[in-house]
């Protein structure tokens, strides 16, 4: 016979008082219990927050979706306020008819709802050389899996119309930062967007208010913020951004030039650094993400023993095209040290490569597109630790 729990035999404070009437948070928030659900930077990685990057507490969320106040930010000039009154996109260049939209002459296009993920070039980036960053949220959280409501690029250039020399298009910024990135034209009238809405609400600030152009499946650094200007070429624009930065430099020096797709990666978020197992052996649930920029998730694998034997997990969730996917693998945990890794497999048959293969093929130069296989070592007390093995 154990003792009776309190919990359960007494009347508990919460039931002995009113709670909250409606209209006290009219725009609620999470729970404060839950306050330690947030975005975190590294400071020690930039000198200047206005150009950083904080990231998504990837190992605190579950399914696929990311609420819109947990969603990363990287900024390299601020996050500015730009009025959907002051919106103005400029369409020029080699089309018929340069023309301007406002933001009301948006809304009067063919909206979609697409969910994709984003995907920073540089998410992993730190660990080229080995394990440095203790953590999912800071290894992989330069993610953000949306639902994306906008119209299409296609529509836009349409009412322009695009000379048949332009086979690209300049997407600008309207922030400091001058944000300029050239997007091959099959791209842009394939399957971009110019986006307003996130889940289903105004973008936030920091995701571009009032509108952002969504390169789908292509790194993050070409979903413009604050986009002011399309503008129609017939060669690529060569700016800072496509050239000194966000280029893959290999062991002899050179960079390889254009690498937009971000390929399948995967990750287990819990159990990992920042979500020790805390409730010892037994029944234990592995979870984490996946995601390709080619197409879906068709599998992801999961190991234990550090790649020895790898099981099958469980995808759960609608698996959309170039959006995040949700895995799981329940499993009975017999209290010894594991070394925890998962493998995504994409549509395409690409199987996410080890840390090994990527630098065997790319030198330790890069900083961007690191999708190689995360390795988590848990030991007997139940804490995660970012360790390579090879
Ligand atoms: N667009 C503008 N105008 N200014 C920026 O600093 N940062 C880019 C891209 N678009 C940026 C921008 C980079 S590097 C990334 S990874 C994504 O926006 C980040 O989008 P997020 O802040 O919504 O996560
Ligand atoms: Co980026």
């Amino acid at each position: 016979q154990t003792a009776p729990d309190p919990l359960i035999t007494e009347v508990q404070p919460w039931a002995q008082y009113l709670g909250d009437g409606v209209d006290v948070y009219p725009y609620g928030m999470p729970i404060e219990f839950e306050s330690d659900v947030i975005r975190r930077n590294v400071p020690w990685l930039t000198a200047e927050t206005a150009s950083s990057i904080n990231f998504t507490p990837i190992h605190q969320l579950d399914g696929i979706i990311t609420p819109n106040g947990l969603c990363f930010e990287r900024h390299h000039a601020g996050s500015i306020e730009l009025a959907k009154e002051d919106y103005r996109l400029m369409i020029n260049g080699l089309v018929d008819q340069p023309l301007v939209f406002t933001y009301a002459d948006l809304e009067r296009f063919p909206r979609e709802n697409r969910i994709y993920f984003l995907e920073c070039a540089a998410n992993s980036g730190m660990e080229w050389a080995g394990p440095q960053l203790n953590g999912a949220q800071f290894t992989h959280g330069m993610i953000h899996n949306v639902m994306y409501t906008g119209v299409m690029v296609k529509d836009l250039l349409a009412e322009a119309g695009v000379k048949t020399e332009g086979k690209w298009l300049l997407a600008e910024g309207a922030d400091a930062s001058a944000m300029t990135r050239s997007v091959p034209m099959d791209k842009a009238l394939e399957d971009c967007m110019v986006a307003f809405k996130m889940n289903g609400e105004a973008l936030r600030k920091e995701q571009g208010y009032p509108a952002r152009l969504v390169v789908p499946g292509w790194e993050g650094n070409m979903w413009v913020k604050w986009l002011r200007r399309l503008e129609v070429g017939d060669q690529p624009w060569e700016q800072r951004e496509e050239t000194s930065k966000y280029t893959d430099t290999l062991e002899d020096g050179r960079s390889r030039k254009w690498t937009w797709v971000m390929d399948a990666k995967s990750v287990i978020t819990s159990p990992s650094p920042q979500m020790p197992i805390r409730h010892g052996k037994g029944r234990l649930v592995i979870t984490g993400v996946a995601w390709s920029g080619r197409g879906t998730v068709s599998e992801v694998h999961v190991t234990t023993d550090g790649g020895v034997n790898w099981h099958q997990a469980r995808l759960s969730g609608p698996s959309l095209d170039k959006s995040m996917h949700r895995f799981y693998y329940e499993m009975d945990w017999d209290g010894r040290p594991m070394l925890l890794q998962s493998r995504a497999v994409d549509s395409t048959g690409y199987v996410q490569p080890t840390k090994d293969v990527l630098r065997k093929f790319r030198g330790l130069n890069s900083i961007y597109h690191n999708n190689g296989i995360q390795t988590w070592a848990i030991s007997a007390d139940g804490e995660a630790e970012n360790v390579e093995i090879s």
